[in-house]
């Protein structure tokens, strides 16, 4: 319950994630600023040896491992998790998993991804690979809405990188998740100001 008037209530968000959740432990730090308007209250993770899930003990979130055995039964069990946590907003950080058509109309407008290529190029995997072996001279990072198209809903915010002919996939991947640490919060910020 809103305990002031006129201090508005915190945006409870769920991060989905896969891996290494650098991004999920970045967003926890924006979530615990000062003026933030958003609260971490739930973690996803559809693999229980995800590295980020380390963050969620830390920081003491709460977090659901979810077996994607079947998706239907996994998807049943998310909107439980969502409910329960009385989320509003997703964010997507490295989660290997599609949503389905269901799930995403349940939270049309309110899911949200982050993408290591300048969409709409690079969809899907090995986007840093296809970009050097194109001889692209810049790749970047994208946060966009999803919708039921793979990587393909309304870009929020993008950053473009350079590639230089030195760099290695390892290289580049790295130049670019730096740049995605920036450009999340500050999508994030964007987004729940129209929420
Ligand atoms: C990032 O490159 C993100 O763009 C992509 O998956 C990676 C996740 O990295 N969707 P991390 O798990 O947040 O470190």
């Amino acid at each position: 319950m809103q305990k002031l008037i006129g201090i508005k209530k915190k945006i409870n968000v769920a991060v989905f994630i896969s891996g290494n959740g650098s991004n999920f432990k970045n967003l926890i730090f924006y979530s615990l600023k000062k003026n933030s308007r958003f609260k971490i209250k739930l973690l996803i993770s559809n693999k229980s040896n995800a590295k980020g899930l380390g963050y969620a003990r830390k920081f003491k979130i709460k977090k659901k491992i979810i077996n994607y055995d079947n998706i239907k039964i996994a998807e049943k069990n998310i909107l439980i998790e969502l409910k329960k946590s009385q989320i509003h907003l997703i964010c997507l950080a490295g989660f290997m998993k599609i949503l389905s058509n269901n799930l995403i109309t349940k939270f049309k407008g309110k899911i949200i991804n982050i993408h290591p290529s300048l969409l709409p190029k690079y969809k899907g995997l090995n986007t840093h690979q296809r970009a050097i072996n194109n001889n692209e001279k810049y790749s970047g990072c994208t946060v966009h809405y999803v919708n039921a198209k793979l990587d393909s809903g309304k870009i929020i915010l993008q950053k473009k990188v350079k590639i230089l002919k030195t760099d290695t996939v390892k290289k580049l991947k790295k130049k670019i998740l730096k740049q995605e640490h920036l450009l999340y919060p500050k999508a994030l910020k964007k987004v729940l100001i129209n929420l």
